[in-house]
């Protein structure tokens, strides 16, 4: 395993690796993406293995191009309105699984939907068409924990065995710009609705689609997305939200111009872009054992606030 810059002769050979069966670490806008081949069992498999990742876990489909997205799943009118205003962007669609879809039935955990996203990166569009094949990718982090926002955070992961050794190739593109993870919505049925906020607000969606409903952890005995489960994206230290102030021994993760005692601060300005981009890299700096905890100010729940406050939440869980 080695970080490499993202140069157009490593993108190929990071292609070759993914073509070959093989796990490529690289950026998109949101977070660092794991990919693997996703018509390719053993590739999908072994995501799964290197991340811990329960296989009723569905991963996402990262595709170039809407078309290539229409191979594998079956676009109505919504989903054409929603990929022309948002693709490439932040934006994970569920849809019917097309009959013949090419994708491993491991990569959807045996569900007859398919997750599909076209990632605003240059370089993981760069990868997605030297590759030409679907890449399942989920966060390049182990199961549960934060996702990773640098190359270096997935390296660290490698390094400290959390993630197997068998990742090929880490592509390093700089910090990811989002820095949460993709909204994930569901169009399989008649009302969309929201499976996981993320870096495209529901309020803006809905511009595009009208009223979008929010899924709740439990729906009718069992989670209705796989990935709603709920402790996640959690340090190793106990997460304390919506804390006005820090207790003894606490560090405290600011928001706004009012966070005088904070130890680091998402937006010193109050600007709820830069706290999601900040989010997960502030998590991992605070998580070391000369705290007992992290406590983290309110943060707006409106915009890409309802993302953010999704995964403090569940960083809070356990
Ligand atoms: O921003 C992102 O989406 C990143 C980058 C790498 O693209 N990927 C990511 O993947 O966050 P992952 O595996 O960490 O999260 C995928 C989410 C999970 O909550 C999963 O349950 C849900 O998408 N999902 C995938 N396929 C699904 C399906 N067919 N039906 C419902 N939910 C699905
Ligand atoms: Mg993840």
């Amino acid at each position: 395993m080695s970080i490499v810059s993202a140069t157009p002769e490593n993108i190929t050979a990071g292609a070759q690796l993914l073509r070959a069966g093989r796990l490529v670490a690289f950026p998109t806008e949101t977070v660092y993406g794991l990919g693997g081949d996703a018509t390719n069992d053993r590739a999908v498999a072994s995501i799964f293995a290197t991340k811990g990742r329960p296989s009723f876990n569905p991963l996402i489909i990262h595709v170039p191009t809407v078309e290539e997205a229409a191979r594998l799943v079956d676009f109505d009118e919504r989903a054409r309105r929603l990929a022309a205003a948002v693709w490439p962007g932040p934006l994970t669609l569920v849809l019917p699984r097309r009959q013949h879809s090419p994708v491993s039935l491991l990569a959807s955990a045996g569900l007859d939907s398919l997750a599909v996203r076209i990632p605003d990166h240059p370089i993981a569009l760069e990868l997605l068409r030297a590759t030409g094949c679907p890449v399942a990718a989920p966060s390049a982090n182990p199961s549960g924990r934060v996702s990773p926002t640098t190359a270096r955070h997935v390296a660290e992961h490698v390094e400290s065995g959390q993630l197997a050794q068998d990742v090929a190739m880490i592509l390093d593109g700089g910090p990811c710009e989002v820095g949460v993870e993709s909204t994930v919505l569901d169009l399989t049925g008649a009302r969309p609705t929201l499976l996981r906020p993320g870096g495209i607000p529901r309020e803006t969606l809905e511009q595009y689609l009208g009223p979008i409903a929010v899924a709740r952890a439990i729906e009718g005995g069992g989670p209705k997305s796989p990935g709603m489960l709920e402790s996640h994206y959690a340090p190793t230290l106990p997460v304390r939200i919506e804390a006005e102030s820090a207790v003894a021994g606490e560090a405290l993760l600011g928001f706004g111009p009012d966070a005088r005692d904070a130890m680091l601060n998402l937006s010193p300005t109050g600007d709820l872009g830069e706290a999601a981009a900040n989010l997960f890299a502030m998590l991992r700096a605070l998580d070391r054992p000369t705290f007992r905890g992290i406590a983290v100010m309110p943060i707006p729940d409106h915009g890409l606030g309802a993302a953010i406050n999704d995964r403090l939440r569940r960083a809070a869980t356990r």
